[in-house]
């Protein structure tokens, strides 16, 4: 890849996610920059179809207890260890930004381009966070859209949650995922 001047280039090219996460975790003004840039995402007709909720300390324990409950849910016979371990999920970062489409009725705005939007947002987080030596991880698996969990974290009926972003400051580093071919990805139109 040939080198570039730019800084934020440069950043994306050798950027990764990092599951192994502890603290610190931003807080002020560092913090609020973050998500101030989630909130420059680009957004048609400016609708806002965005909230995010920052969950750190002890509501991560709440979370783990929410997260527990509705693994019991699913199986009444589940074992000790996978109650323990629903338990600890959320416990893998000191901190957790939760990304959720608001989502609204609009002629010309469909609610997938909401999700992207917010998607969008997620990524300038991760990026932002990243760029101030932090490290991230987005996720979302059954956690992210079972019932029991919407209830604990007040997610309306015309919300969903698009992302759960782990945060904190990389105990241990993945290092990048090689950048994919363009030439797989990438055509010219009009194709040959
Ligand atoms: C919407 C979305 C949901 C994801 N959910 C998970 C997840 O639940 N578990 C997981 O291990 N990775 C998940 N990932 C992928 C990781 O965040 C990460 O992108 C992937 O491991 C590749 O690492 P890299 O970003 O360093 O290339 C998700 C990514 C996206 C965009």
């Amino acid at each position: 890849m040939a080198d570039t001047n730019s800084e934020i280039i440069r950043q994306i090219l050798h950027r990764s996610s990092e599951p192994a996460l502890s603290g610190p975790a931003p807080s002020g003004q560092e913090l609020e920059q973050c998500l101030s840039c989630a909130l420059r995402a680009p957004d048609h007709a400016l609708l806002h179809p965005w909230r995010y909720l920052v969950i750190e300390g002890e509501g991560r324990e709440a979370l783990g207890r929410a997260w527990q409950q509705a693994v019991l849910n699913e199986d009444p016979q589940a074992s000790d260890a996978l109650l323990a371990k629903a338990k600890r999920l959320p416990l893998r970062a000191p901190m957790l930004i939760v990304g959720i489409t608001v989502y609204q009725e609009h002629p010309k705005v469909p609610l997938r381009e909401q999700t992207v939007s917010t998607g969008v947002g997620m990524g300038y987080l991760l990026l932002a966070l990243e760029s101030l030596g932090y490290g991230g991880m987005w996720r979302t698996g059954a956690m992210a859209y079972h019932p029991v969990i919407r209830a604990a974290l007040k997610i309306a009926e015309h919300e969903s949650i698009t992302g759960i972003l782990y945060v904190g400051t990389p105990s241990a580093r993945k290092g990048p995922t090689p950048v994919p071919a363009l030439d797989k990805h990438v055509q010219h139109w009009p194709l040959p």
